[in-house]
């Protein structure tokens, strides 16, 4: 049986613990004969890759493993890149909620004024590290789904044109439909969703049962409106995202038609939204006091004692887990569904072709099929069509050098809404990334921020 080459883009992130317990768990399905970890900070990723040595010595000794900041030993003869790298790290994600927030708007990783100004950061890295990828990996499938995904989904669509091996994935629709599966107590691969929308802002129409072909939205309505909803790991989960969660209800009560993704409260509800997140205490606070200290506390101690022992049954890894299985189900042609961002081109079919949209394909060794959900209706449209224009315009910006173009997505934004305070949410954005995003000039030719080289 064929063994695959990976390597993982960003081995310091948070999430890269719960692939390497996932690469043993899943070794039979995915079967790895090297894995490679890429960061270009290497204190954050060395503990990771110690706790990494330890636990393939013990759990799958024949791995090929290593962790290194050189492009070349992490992207030659790979046959999968995995990348979830965070341009500008958790300081730059506090700075993208904050300074919204303490100007009223919704301040959060991938929406709003925020999720614009990471995606002008996350652009010009992304850009360059798939160039490297190109260079050295020609045919490697590259699974990206660093943040904000929308944004830099259409950024790779028009740097690469035609490259059908480069995807773009976000896990938030598959922990609904798990978040489902615990709401209805079966097993969350028993569902079979239908989906539609753009990365982070999209619905659900139906839900059928993969055995019978019955449509069990209508109940997965009437349990949400008495028993609210819950995140499949409810239990692991920090408040804010039991909060986060808890909303669905609350639209649904509003717009019962489609079960919605959370990420669609910040476009629906901004004003309540920007009035109950704390603009002194956001989401990079809580992961910095939870998640990250956990994972690294976690690292410490198994390189302390110099072994993993029973600490590997401790934890599953829903996110890593599903992009392994994203990779094996082009790996063996197996076609399995999976809800992915790819162009429209008539997925959606009252969208315009070029918008990239969110919907559930079949996933093979030629890519993506994305699976048509006809003509949306006028609500999900305006919203999706504003939305669409606020990511486009942005990227425009970005490869235009153009002030205008940026002010014209932030005023666009529903997240921003006026543009008097998008020109003053921008200036403030620009100002805290400097050095981080590519030149934009104004009308006038004035340079507002510093130069950045976009590409290889
Ligand atoms: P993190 O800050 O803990 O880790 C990110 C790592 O990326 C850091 O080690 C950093 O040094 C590294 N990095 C930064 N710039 C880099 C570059 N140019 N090249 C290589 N490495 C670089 O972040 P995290 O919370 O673990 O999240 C990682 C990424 O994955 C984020 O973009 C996050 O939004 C994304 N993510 C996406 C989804 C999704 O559904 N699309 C789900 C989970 C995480
Ligand atoms: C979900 C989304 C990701 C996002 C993450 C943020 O998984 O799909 O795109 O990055 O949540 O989670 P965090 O715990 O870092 O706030
Ligand atoms: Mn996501």
């Amino acid at each position: 049986m064929k063994e695959f080459n990976v390597c993982i883009v960003g081995g310091g992130s948070t999430y890269t613990l719960g692939f390497l317990k996932s690469f043993v768990r899943l070794r039979e399905e995915f079967p790895l004969k090297k894995l490679v970890l890429f960061d270009i900070d290497p204190e954050r990723q060395e503990p990771i890759g110690k706790y990494g040595e330890i636990l393939f010595s013990e759990r799958f000794p024949e791995l090929e493993f290593s962790y290194t900041t050189d492009i070349n030993e992490a992207y030659t003869g790979m046959d999968f890149v995995f990348m979830q790298m965070r341009a500008g790290g958790l300081d730059m994600r506090a700075k993208d909620e904050h300074i919204p927030l303490s100007m009223g708007m919704i301040g959060q990783e991938t929406c709003g004024a925020g999720g614009m100004a990471y995606g002008m950061r996350s652009c010009v890295d992304m850009i360059k590290a798939v160039h490297d990828i190109r260079r050295l990996a020609p045919a490697a499938w590259i699974l990206n789904y660093s943040n904000p995904a929308a944004i830099v989904a259409e950024a790779l669509r028009r740097e690469f044109p035609g490259d059908k091996r480069l995807l773009n994935i976000c896990d938030q629709p598959e922990n609904v439909v798990r978040s489902c599966s615990r709401l209805l107590g079966c097993d969350w691969e028993d569902l079979d969703p239908v989906y539609f929308g753009l990365n982070h802002y999209g619905w659900f129409t139906n839900m059928y049962d993969m055995k019978t072909g019955k449509d069990l939205m209508p109940e997965i309505r009437r349990r949400i409106k008495e028993n609210g909803f819950l995140p499949q790991d409810a239990e692991q989960r920090d408040q804010s995202w039991l909060d986060t969660y808890g909303m669905v209800q609350t639209i649904m009560n509003d717009f019962p038609d489609f079960l919605p993704n959370t990420y669609d409260q910040y476009y629906l509800y901004p004003e309540y939204k920007a009035s109950h997140l704390n603009p002194d205490y956001t989401r990079a606070d809580e992961v910095k006091d939870g998640r990250e200290k956990r994972v690294f506390t976690e690292c410490r101690e198994v390189i302390a004692a110099g072994k993993l022992g029973d600490r590997f049954d401790a934890i599953s890894d829903a996110h890593a887990e599903m992009m392994i299985k994203v990779a094996e189900s082009i790996a063996f042609n197996k076609n399995d569904r999976h809800i992915m961002i790819v162009e429209n081109n008539g997925a959606i079919a009252n969208m315009q072709d070029d918008a990239m949209v969110e919907v559930a394909c079949e996933l093979g060794a030629n890519g993506p099929r994305p699976l048509g959900v006809g003509n949306i209706p006028q609500f999900h449209l305006g919203l999706l069509v504003n939305q669409v224009s606020v990511e486009k315009l942005l990227v425009d910006a970005f490869f235009e050098h153009s002030y205008q173009k940026a002010l014209e997505a932030f005023t666009l934004s529903r997240l921003v809404g006026d543009a008097k305070k998008a020109r003053k949410v921008l200036d403030a954005l620009i100002e805290a990334n400097q050095g981080m995003w590519p030149e934009l000039t104004d009308p006038k030719g004035r340079a507002r921020t510093e130069r950045v080289r976009i590409g290889g």
